[in-house]
């Protein structure tokens, strides 16, 4: 059995940013970007501290591989801190973390979690979508 809601929350926020990048991209609306890096930011430390630690008992490689590309994504976002809204790299640069972190999202969706699912048991993914949730409401 799986529980679900771990990765029902997971890919409910891998939706919520993509939305997020949508909005910002169509309107070419910068502010956006604060709202993308912060919703980033907590999913990913979320992912790392509870989850990938877990979910290397099904496949080490495939996670280090996710490590490697939150840290490409966090790369990203400093180079985007450090431009200008009005600068004419910023949207391309915001693109780029875009499709950086749609294909991390394939590849978690479409590989780890299927994994994880099969190797970690109900007990075990509860208690990662339970410190997940603890984790959220204090960095929110
Ligand atoms: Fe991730
Ligand atoms: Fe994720």
């Amino acid at each position: 059995m799986t529980y679900e809601k771990l990765y029902d929350m997971l890919e409910h926020d891998h939706e919520e940013v993509k939305q997020m990048f949508q909005d910002a991209l169509e309107n070419e609306d910068t502010s956006k970007f604060q709202e993308i890096k912060k919703e980033l930011e907590i999913h990913m430390k979320a992912e790392e501290s509870y989850y990938y630690p877990k979910a290397k008992k099904a496949d080490k490689e495939l996670v280090e591989h996710g490590i490697e590309e939150h840290e490409e994504a966090k790369g990203l976002i400093k180079e985007l801190d450090k431009l200008h809204g009005n600068s004419k790299e910023f949207m391309p640069k915001l693109k780029e973390l875009k499709e950086s972190v749609e294909h991390h999202v394939e590849e978690e969706e479409g590989k780890l979690f299927p994994k994880t699912q099969k190797t970690l048991d109900d007990k075990e993914e509860k208690q990662i979508a339970t410190k997940i949730e603890e984790e959220k409401s204090k960095m929110m």
